[in-house]
């Protein structure tokens, strides 16, 4: 592993006008690790939050402007309960220990998600947790919490339905924009680069709308393993790809921008 800067940014020198504004993660593959070592599912986890801290630390150094996590699925509740209460428990370690760091870095913390069904304690914390760095300027860290993309679309078109059904809105008023409003995601850009850990090649209900257009980054690394040059080797391979949202390549140069959508 790769541990200075200087020669992080030698492997991978990232342009720095080019950086993916967002970058989203679906961190998988804490149970393999574990397993693999003959330890618990828990003690998996437990080095998973090492890579949140360090990916985090990265993303800010690097200059990304969003960085969303996928901690738990809609689908996690099924899990057994213990390692549930493990994962709320070191999600409230995570959040107390990382305040301070967040503050100083100008980090501005958010959850989304169900978030009503989290324990009480938890939905306490993530409170505590967004209104104490609402402050910061740097980077959105989000942190997906009971998550479900297809929720989240269902709950958008439900309240659209409310609308037209109270006479606030016509159905042909209805458009992508106004949608979009009624994501969790309404303050956050459509993720530019999506990296999913752990060698599976699915989304598993992460983002589907708001990842019409994202570039997407496979790695077989496990997330406990996925630290520092992993993200900018990401990255860094995001920045050698060709992005056209649909259009030609004339048009991209007509524009004149690299992310002619953003
Ligand atoms: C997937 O691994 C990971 C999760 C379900 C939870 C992610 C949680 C963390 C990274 C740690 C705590 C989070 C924070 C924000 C401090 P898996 O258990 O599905 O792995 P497997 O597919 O190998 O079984």
């Amino acid at each position: 592993m790769t541990d200075t800067s200087a020669s992080l940014e030698s492997l991978y020198p990232l342009d720095r006008q080019r950086l993916p504004a967002h970058v989203a993660i679906i961190m998988d593959g804490n149970g393999r690790w574990a397993q693999r070592r003959g330890l618990s599912r828990v003690r998996g986890h437990a080095a998973g939050a090492e890579s949140v801290r360090a990916v985090v630390r990265q993303a800010r150094k690097i200059g990304i402007s969003y960085l969303t996590l996928y901690a738990f699925s809609e689908e996690n509740w099924q899990r057994p309960s213990t390692e549930i209460r493990a994962l709320m428990a070191l999600l409230t370690r995570y959040l107390h220990r990382e305040l301070k760091e967040m503050q100083d870095n100008r980090i501005a913390f958010r959850a989304i998600g169900n978030l009503s069904r989290l324990p009480v304690e938890v939905q306490r914390e993530l409170a505590k947790t967004e209104a104490a760095t609402a402050e910061g300027t740097e980077m959105v860290l989000t942190l997906a919490l009971s998550y479900g993309a297809r929720s989240e679309i269902v709950a958008a078109a439900r309240a659209l339905a409310r609308e037209v059904e109270a006479g606030r809105l016509r159905p042909e008023d209805i458009d992508q924009a106004r949608f979009a409003r009624h994501l969790f995601t309404v303050d956050l850009p459509d993720p530019d680069l999506l990296i999913r850990t752990s060698g599976e090649f699915r989304l598993s209900n992460f983002l589907l709308w708001q990842s019409a257009y994202t570039e997407l980054y496979f790695t077989p690394t496990l997330w406990p393993d996925f630290r520092e040059e992993e993200f900018v080797k990401a990255v860094w391979e995001y920045q050698q790809r060709d992005r056209r949202f649909g259009l030609t390549q004339e048009q991209i140069r007509q524009t004149g921008i690299a992310n002619p959508r953003r």
